[in-house]
């Protein structure tokens, strides 16, 4: 009776530890997530590329209103704009629709151009390189086997060109989630496996 509760004890022990530390090879796309593959190769192995485009439109400074009567704008509308003066706008259409509000549409649609030109600052693009990634490679698409033998060349040390080094510091990770060659197959597949539009 003793060993059956003992044994039981330690089935259910195993039972609570095992699935956070053995992780199933069919998860692949989470576990790319969570040895943190993603903060190197991006979403899906698709590379370090930005998600959204960062952009910002607002008229807070004079200057800003001198240059559209600069390039073509009668001051008496110019004028009209003054209300915005210190307003942000996180998007494009956001930023016309106030320029709308204080002008009409006829004249929106006649200047919209020259005050967005004016108002607006492009940071980056949705699909632009993130800096420091430009020589990180991107997976998505790319065949099955060769990820498998690069991605296990690199950990194992035997790849040890370019930026190999920065993939090494993962190590930790992947000892403690016990990875084995089924994992490391399995997340090749899944790379193999994301389209990638052009
Ligand atoms: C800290 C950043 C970093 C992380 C995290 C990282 N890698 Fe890498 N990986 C790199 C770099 C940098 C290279 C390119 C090495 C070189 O220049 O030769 C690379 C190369 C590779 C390659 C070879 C690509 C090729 O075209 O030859 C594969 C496959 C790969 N990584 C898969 C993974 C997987 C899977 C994970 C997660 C388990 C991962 N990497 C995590 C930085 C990282």
């Amino acid at each position: 009776m003793k060993t059956f509760i003992l044994s039981a004890i330690i089935l259910l022990m195993f039972g609570i530890i095992l699935p956070t530390s053995v992780v199933c090879a069919a998860d692949a796309a989470e576990l790319y997530v969570k040895l943190t593959c993603n903060t190197c190769h991006g979403l899906d192995g698709k590379g370090m590329v930005r998600t959204e485009t960062k952009e910002k439109y607002y008229l807070r400074k004079k200057k800003m209103y001198k240059q559209m009567v600069k390039d073509g704008m009668p001051v008496d509308i110019v004028k009209k704009l003054q209300p915005l003066y210190k307003k942000k706008f996180k998007g494009k259409d956001d930023f016309i629709k106030a320029i709308e509000g204080h002008i009409g549409l006829a004249d929106t649609e006649k200047y919209k151009d020259i005050v967005v030109k004016i108002g607006g600052r492009i940071y980056y693009h949705k699909g632009d390189l993130i800096p420091g990634f430009e020589d990180y490679p991107m997976h998505a698409g790319n065949k099955k086997l060769y990820l498998y033998y690069q991605m296990k060349d690199i950990l194992e040390g035997k790849r040890t060109n370019g930026n190999s080094e920065a993939m090494r510091g993962i190590k930790p990770f992947i000892d403690n989630n016990h990875i084995t060659d089924d994992d490391y197959m399995s997340i090749a597949e899944y790379l193999s496996n994301v389209k990638v539009v052009k």
